[in-house]
């Protein structure tokens, strides 16, 4: 089997390559001509992957890398936005390019990542991007499976990694607003595991799943377990949502209380979106990673390296 994973450099992609190399996949690569390309590529070729440059602005270019691929899976997008890259062209354009290469190379099925809580009547700027990335590969006649994530954990994601340093450091943890929002965060391990039953038509084509964990936590909950993996107790910061905002608007560098959440990002937090756990586990025949389960080892590989 052959399958082409778009967004292979990025924190999914890597975990996926790594898993499909080793079940003996075939694995293409695509990743864009960046100025840390050739150590991106080195570090595809060592996980088992055959690396392809491509230019996701010209369909043609990403039609290329598809050559004989079975199925493509689609997590290539940005989830903040800048002068540089706003969601129409790094989500909404970048899919409809990525779906015209399929229709080209004649990639019959394609797996893609939208996130949770996406709807019809959604109005956070993130959310309509992959509403109308999920619209564009429904009416593009490929056969699909999307699925809607919440928070994907695992060794090495930069928002575990951000929580695990300040709380292994003492230092304070800025909570914006309450804390109370909910999240439902689910393992990388469980996550490629999916991806790979669904590849192989596990679970059916033309479906949509919410990808999410076995236990939903709030915000400040989650941090908790984080720390008491290390045994640490956090320390909060309570920042309200008006400053952790405004932060959020400032260059980086004169960031105050909100160091590390975008604009974007923090629509994301604090939106609140959880789902039921059940339909993702029999539609794929698997148990999920409990929570505290999940802490431990992601702490574990943590603690191994600092
Ligand atoms: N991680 C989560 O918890 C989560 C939850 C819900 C949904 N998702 C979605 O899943 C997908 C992958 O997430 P991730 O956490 O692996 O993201 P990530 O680490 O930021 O990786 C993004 C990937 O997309 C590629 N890319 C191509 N064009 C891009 C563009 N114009 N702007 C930014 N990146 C571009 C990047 O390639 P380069 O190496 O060339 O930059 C990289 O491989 C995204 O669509 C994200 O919205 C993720």
């Amino acid at each position: 089997m052959k399958v082409a994973i778009a967004g292979s450099t990025g924190f999914i992609g890597r975990n996926t390559v790594a898993k499909f190399a080793k079940e003996g996949i075939e694995v293409h690569a695509l990743l864009r001509n960046t100025s840390e390309v050739e150590q991106k590529r080195k570090v595809l070729e060592n996980l088992g992957a055959k690396p392809f440059i491509v230019d996701y602005s010209t369909p043609s270019s990403v039609a290329h890398a598809l050559s004989e691929v079975d199925v493509l899976l689609h997590v290539a997008g940005a989830s903040s936005q800048s002068v540089h890259t706003n969601f129409e062209e790094s989500n909404v354009l970048l899919t409809k390019n990525v779906v015209t290469a399929c229709l080209l190379a004649n990639v019959k099925k394609i797996v893609y990542n939208s996130g949770l809580g996406v709807n019809q009547e959604t109005t956070q700027c993130y959310f309509i991007s992959k509403y109308r990335c999920e619209i564009i590969i429904k009416q593009s006649g490929l056969e699909y499976v999307i699925f809607r994530p919440s928070y994907i954990v695992g060794v090495g994601d930069e928002f575990s990694e951000y929580l695990l340093q300040n709380i292994l450091g003492d230092k304070p943890i800025p909570i914006f607003g309450s804390g109370e929002y909910r999240i439902q965060p689910v393992f990388v391990d469980d996550v490629t595991e999916i991806y790979l039953r669904c590849v192989k038509g596990v679970a059916g084509w033309n479906k949509t799943f919410d990808l999410v964990g076995a236990k939903i936590v709030s915000f400040k909950d989650y941090i908790t377990l984080l720390a008491s993996a290390l045994h640490k107790k956090p320390v909060f910061s309570y920042v309200s949502l008006e400053e952790a905002l405004r932060d959020a608007m400032r260059p980086s560098s004169e960031r105050k209380t909100n160091p590390y959440m975008s604009v974007d990002e923090l629509d994301v937090l604090i939106s609140d979106f959880v789902s039921d756990a059940t339909p993702l586990e029999r539609a794929f025949g698997l148990k999920l990673t409990p929570l505290e389960e999940i802490v431990k080892r992601i702490a574990y590989h943590f603690s191994k390296r600092s």
